[in-house]
């Protein structure tokens, strides 16, 4: 219990520490301790708002092989697409009328957006859609092309460290992918003044309590303003196709731990967390989540944007999961709000 008294007070442990908080995140009493005071910061903070972003999933294909990963470049049965600017614009479109004021371009690591393709597109939206924020989750890229997409307006990035452990990174990625390097991005697109996103996979295959110990730590250094984390559900065409997905209550119990680290984060329940139990999402907003994101993607392809089993929304309009989402914050006391949902400032 002391440790759990310590985390709320201080809003920081030592690694050590949080790996032995780690190994009580199997009782409910301290569960639901710091759940109780995630969700009073969260409430603090942003009252019962809960913001959504409208994800679109514009490219399938993707240069790196990341072993977990449903469109690594490694997987010959990906029918692989990529939405035209138009397409885009038309997700856009439909999601401004729905309510959304946050897009969220997200794709695989596709070559065919270089940087003038990719500016060409967040200046279009920037265009039509000033009073949305644009949000881009595109991968690792230099931070010249960090920079101009940036001048071209994007407003936030998205990219999860996926682990801060060396030796669970190297388990995870190919030779040609470093962690170095994705920490790298993340200081250069905080020093370009992005509002940026990091963020890991809970329970990927042979991830340790003390490699989680090490995500927190990594971020109380890196002070992210979103923190993006799932469980790990397998795929069946990965390596990692027999291996064991993540925990809903790990998660949960993260994403609590998370919130009191990081009081004003933004932090979505994710879509994997839905997958893995049909109240997950609900869950995640009972534990300090303030953010869902849902899909905006043209229904034709979502079923190909295929990370990890059993994705869920992959047949429903993006009408149909903005109203079923509405619903599912509403049952349990937040409601959904048309802002851009910026990090809070005071
Ligand atoms: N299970 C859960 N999450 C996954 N991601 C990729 N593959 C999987 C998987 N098998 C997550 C990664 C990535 C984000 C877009 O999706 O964390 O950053
Ligand atoms: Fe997509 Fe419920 S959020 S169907």
């Amino acid at each position: 219990m002391i440790l759990t008294e310590r985390l709320i007070r201080d809003h920081t442990l030592t690694r050590k520490e949080y790996e032995e908080l780690l190994e009580k995140a199997g009782n409910q009493e301290i569960r639901a301790r710091l759940a109780q005071e995630a969700v009073r910061l969260r409430k603090l903070y942003y009252g019962d708002k809960v913001f959504t972003r409208g994800l679109i999933e514009f490219s399938n294909y993707c240069k790196n092989n990341c072993y977990y990963c449903g469109i690594r470049c490694g997987n010959p049965n990906v029918k692989r697409y990529r939405l035209s600017q138009e397409e885009i614009l038309d997700c856009c479109e439909n999601g401004y009328g729905l309510g959304f004021r946050t897009f969220v371009l997200q794709g695989g690591e596709d070559p065919f957006y270089t940087d003038e393709r990719m500016a060409e597109i967040v200046r279009e939206i920037k265009t039509r859609y000033p009073d949305c924020a644009l949000t881009l989750s595109i991968g690792e890229r230099s931070y010249e092309s960090y920079r101009i997409l940036r001048e071209a307006g994007a407003d936030r990035y998205l990219l999860r460290h996926e682990t801060a452990d060396e030796a669970h990174y190297r388990k995870l990625h190919p030779e040609n992918m470093t962690l170095d390097n994705r920490k790298r991005c993340l200081q250069d697109l905080k020093t370009l003044g992005y509002q940026v996103g990091a963020g890991f996979m809970v329970g990927s295959p042979g991830q340790t309590g003390a490699q989680l110990a090490e995500d927190l730590c990594f971020l109380e250094e890196l002070q992210p303003e979103m923190v993006g984390i799932g469980p790990f559900i397998p795929h069946h065409d990965t390596p990692f196709a027999e291996a064991e997905a993540g925990s809903t209550d790990l998660t949960l119990f993260l994403l609590s731990v998370i919130r009191i680290l990081l009081p004003k984060a933004l932090l979505p329940a994710t879509t994997a967390l839905g997958t893995l139990d049909p109240k997950g999402r609900e869950k995640g907003l009972l534990a300090g989540a303030n953010v869902v994101m849902p899909n905006l993607s043209p229904v034709k392809n979502r079923k190909q944007y295929d990370l990890y089993d059993n994705k869920i929304c992959t047949g429903e309009e993006a009408a149909e999961c903005r109203q079923c989402l509405a619903r599912r914050v509403e049952s349990v006391g937040y409601r959904l709000v048309e802002e851009r949902g910026d990090a809070c400032l005071s």
